[in-house]
Parts: structure tokens; C-alpha cells; sequence
């Protein structure tokens, strides 16, 4: 009121909508790769949505604003009905995605996809040699990919090839990039290991050399520079090289939503792992309460949570203080700075964690499994 002495209480921010939506169907998956996303408890989390209730998660997201959609999992093509949920994404408006390894993609399956209305599928490579690649997924797939790889541009979708980089294909780079033009990949994503989940297990195998990656960037960086590459090459620095932290998912519930095959709703893949997070499920409250009210979803929202360095930071609105998840599995706290970061007082402990990784490599390398999870998690 004009002239009032009343002073409002101040109002906060709205709540943007989740632009990304993620929905991972199950965590069973036929690959047993050692930088597997997936939680490393993932054995014990086996309970799986109905159609149903991702049909109502789909029209809940979509009310909200989301406008995009990744199929994933696990492998999100062991799901019978797939096909269902992507034709009613499909109606209800979102582009969709699948984020599939190709184990399970046949002729039939893709050809009730494309009718289906599937927009655009990301195929996953370990490498461009099939001894590393069915090495590190601990399976004998290569082939196969590369069948699915050609059944994908048939059906005329649009490809982006993955394959994540570590210490063992980082030398391959070349050879990868040469495989995605080959197979007509339209994208082809070179994505450096983050380490969370099984990859942090497995952290000391993988994380490679400064001088790996200033080869291997150097690789891309040729290749884009001819005339017309007929693939567009994305490069992502390992976070751990770097001096300042990467904007995890865009800022804590800013755009990217996460549903797990049981119905938890997360912020960030690996929030299972963060303490304090009361992670809440779409089957006991409405979508739009868990977005814009719930704890864990409000948890790292915006920037009142921050402390010293990143609550004086002028970089705070840039990087959002990094990944909540490196911060925890580093310092113990998921409030601290990034470390990756170089003003966060716990940066030496980043670059102990790459100098140290060559004399590390003395535990066996941990392929996901139903036993490897079981054993890392016995108490659960
Ligand atoms: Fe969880 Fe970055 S992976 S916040």
C-alpha cells in the first residue's frame, strides 16, 4: 500500500519450469560398463513404474513446461513398453529422445519406434576398437552397435554418437571421430569421465594424463578445423583439469528433472548419494509440489545456501558453485565449494586425486554387476 510504514516480506524468486526431463526407465542393463551413471546401489533399487504411472508422470512434467524427453536407464529398451510411452510423449508435445547402448534395437523394435513418433536417439561406443569396447562394458557388443548405428540412420533419425573418454581410448580419439563419420553420426559427444558412481570406484583406472588430453583436444581441434567436417565434435574437459567448476545441471532445479525407475524424483543423477536430501517420489505427491517446494529440490536452489568462497563469488550465477556431488564425494559436505574450483580451499585435494591415480591402480577394476553393487553395499 502506497504510504504504508508495512514492509512486504520479500518474495522469492519464482521457480522456473524443468525444461529437461529425464526419465529413467530401469537400471537393469545388459552392459556392465566401469563408468556406469548408475547408482552403485542400484541392485538393491529394483522396483520399476508401471506404464500408468510414466504416462501421468509424462502429462504431469509436460503441464509444467517441460519440453524435452530422454528415454534412459539402464537400457531403457528392455522396457516393453517403450513404444507406448514414446508415442504418448509424442502427443502430449515433448521431443524425445533415447539413450540407448543398441542391445535390444532391432529392425522390428525401430520400426514401432519411428511410428511411435521417436524424434532423435543418442548411441552409446566404448571405443572405436571392439577388444576395449567390449572390454569396458564387459560384454560383445561392438559389432552389434555398429549394426544399430546403420538400422538408426535408416529410419532417418538423427544420431548422436557417445563415448566416454578415460586413460585407455583417450589415444583413440582420432580413430573414434573417424568411426562417427563412417556411421553418419550427425554429433558425436567425447565425453570425459565424470567421476561419480561407479567411475569414482573405478576413478584411479580412468582418470588420465594432462598430456592425454592436451593431445587429444588437440585431435578434435584439427578435425574441426577442416573445411566442412561432416560431424559436429563436442569435447568436455574433465572437470578435474580444469580451475573453475562446470555449471552442473545448469543450477540445482533450475531446468533438469530426474525420475528413477521407482518413482524418486531427483535433481541431479547421483543426489541419491548426497546425506540430508529427503528425495521425494511421484507416487506419493503431485510433480508440481516436488518442483517447486519440496526439500530436495529447494536444497541448492539459487544461491542462499552457499558458503565462503562461492556466497561472495562474482562467478556464482555463472558455475552455481559447481556439482553438489563432487563437493560431497571431496570435502564430505555438499554445500562446500566445487574443489574443482580453484579458490575453494579443499583444490589441493582435486590435484592429489590426478597425481596420485598412476600408483593407485593397485584394487581390480570394478565392472557393474548385481554382485559388485551387492558387495559395495552390503548394508543396505
Ligand atoms: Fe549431482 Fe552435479 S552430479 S550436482
Amino acid at each position: 500500500m502506497a504510504g504504508s510504514s508495512e514492509i512486504s516480506p520479500p518474495v522469492s524468486p519464482p521457480v522456473s519450469p524443468p525444461l529437461w526431463l529425464l526419465a529413467e526407465l530401469t537400471y537393469r542393463c545388459p552392459l556392465h560398463c566401469v563408468f556406469c551413471y548408475n547408482p552403485t546401489q542400484y541392485a538393491r533399487l529394483q522396483e520399476e513404474m508401471s506404464t500408468a504411472q510414466w504416462v501421468d508422470v509424462m502429462r504431469q512434467a509436460r503441464a509444467l513446461g517441460a519440453a524435452q524427453l530422454g528415454f534412459s536407464g539402464g537400457e531403457p529398451m528392455l522396457r516393453d513398453d517403450l513404444e507406448e510411452l514414446v508415442q504418448e510423449a509424442r502427443h502430449l508435445g515433448f521431443y524425445t529422445n533415447l539413450i540407448t547402448s543398441g542391445v535390444g534395437l532391432t529392425e522390428t523394435r525401430a520400426r514401432k519406434l519411428k511410428d511411435a513418433g521417436l524424434d532423435h536417439v543418442q548411441l552409446s561406443f566404448q571405443d572405436s576398437t571392439k577388444e576395449l569396447n567390449d572390454f569396458l562394458s564387459h560384454t560383445k557388443t561392438f559389432e552389434l552397435k555398429q549394426k544399430v548405428a546403420r538400422l538408426i540412420k535408416q529410419h532417418d533419425w538423427p544420431m548422436v554418437m557417445n563415448c566416454v573418454l578415460h586413460r585407455h581410448n583417450l589415444p583413440h580419439v582420432g580413430k573414434i571421430i573417424e568411426m562417427a563419420e563412417a556411421l553418419e553420426a550427425e554429433f558425436l559427444e567425447l565425453a570425459n569421465t565424470q567421476y561419480y558412481g561407479w567411475a569414482w570406484t573405478n576413478r584411479d583406472h580412468l582418470m588420465p594424463t594432462h598430456e592425454q588430453l592436451i593431445e587429444a583436444e588437440a585431435v578434435v581441434n584439427r578435425y574441426r578445423a577442416q573445411p566442412n567436417p561432416r560431424c559436429r565434435v563436442l569435447f568436455v574437459v574433465p572437470d578435474y583439469f580444469e580451475e573453475r567448476p562446470k555449471a552442473c545441471m545448469n543450477g540445482w532445479g533450475a531446468v533438469f528433472l530426474a525420475i528413477a525407475p521407482d518413482g524418486t524424483a531427483l535433481p541431479c543423477h547421483n543426489a541419491r548419494d548426497l546425506p540430508g536430501l529427503k528425495l521425494p517420489r511421484v507416487q506419493d505427491q503431485p510433480l508440481a509440489d516436488i518442483w517447486a517446494r519440496s526439500q530436495a529440490f529447494n536444497a541448492y536452489r539459487g544461491d542462499s545456501w552457499m558458503k565462503p568462497p562461492c556466497s561472495s563469488c562474482d562467478e556464482r550465477h555463472k558455475d552455481f558453485g559447481g556439482c553438489r556431488c563432487q563437493a560431497f564425494l571431496i570435502t564430505g559436505d555438499a554445500a562446500q565449494a566445487d574443489p574443482v574450483c580453484s579458490k575453494s580451499p579443499h583444490h589441493a585435494k582435486v590435484v592429489e586425486l590426478v597425481r596420485r591415480a598412476p600408483e593407485h591402480r593397485v584394487t581390480p577394476i570394478v565392472f557393474r554387476s548385481d554382485s559388485e553393487s551387492r558387495a559395495l553395499h552390503p548394508q543396505d
